[in-house]
């Protein structure tokens, strides 16, 4: 299983948002984008013209992370302004289907995604029109929150889900992932992580993105077999 990283543009400096998506450019393999609307969550982060701005500069594809209120009326246009990927929340999508059929259609991947309190199994047989299952690890809205371990149960069966429909779909988790909980998040079946305050919060944010990775890794790799080292 391949894992990846894509850290949260929410930790880094928002005035120099070009520079600091240039620092993970070369080691992460997405750039999560965080979009808070002040109503779904108790926060306010960047909208649609910051997205198609950061479209022209960065080199990573865009994981768009919406935690806003009506995603049915504005994910499209995310997907619209060249974002690789959009996220809506099961909590606050009224037509989910017809949603991630037009995040598809715009020619993005399709994500769904949970906060901790939300079961997965009611949404079962959406698996067909989505690409990534997202599970939140956090109450939305924040960085730097301790990580839920309650959520775990939740990633086991979400991978079960996954396994048992049989095609690709990218299980990411999002919130309080760093060096000492993300090999929990591997080995309960994720393989898609965000991070941010454990990437932009470094001193050396491109290494933090290498140790996450091997990480990730190194906690579903079989054990070497007996007399190896
Ligand atoms: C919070 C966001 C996360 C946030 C995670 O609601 O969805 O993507 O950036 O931050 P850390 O990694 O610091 O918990
Ligand atoms: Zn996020």
């Amino acid at each position: 299983m391949s894992m990846q990283i894509a850290p949260s543009l929410l930790a880094a400096d928002f005035a120099r948002l070009a520079d600091e998506a240039d620092v993970v450019s070369a080691v992460a393999d997405w750039l999560h984008v965080d979009v808070m609307d002040g109503h779904f969550v108790p926060n306010l982060t960047i909208g649609l013209p910051v997205v198609e701005s950061l479209r022209k500069h960065a080199r990573l594809p865009l994981d768009c992370h919406l935690m806003i209120e009506n995603p049915d009326q504005w994910a499209p246009g995310y997907a619209e302004a060249g974002a690789r990927n959009v996220t809506i929340h099961a909590e606050a999508a009224s037509a989910p289907i017809r949603t991630l059929r037009a995040i598809r259609a715009a020619g993005a991947r399709a994500g769904l995604a949970f906060n901790p309190a939300t079961s997965v199994l009611p949404y079962a047989d959406l698996l067909p029109e989505v690409d990534m299952l997202l599970l939140m690890t956090i109450e939305p809205g924040f960085g730097g929150q301790e990580f839920m371990d309650l959520v775990l149960p939740k990633i086991r069966q979400a991978r079960e889900l996954i396994s048992r429909h049989g095609t690709e779909i990218w299980l990411q988790v999002d919130g309080g992932v760093h060096e000492q909980t993300i090999g929990r998040c591997a080995e309960a079946g994720a393989d898609m992580f965000v991070a941010g305050s454990a990437v932009y919060g470094s001193q050396d944010p491109a290494g933090a993105v290498k140790v996450l990775r091997d990480l990730a890794v190194a906690a579903v790799a079989p054990p070497a077999p007996f007399g190896e080292i």
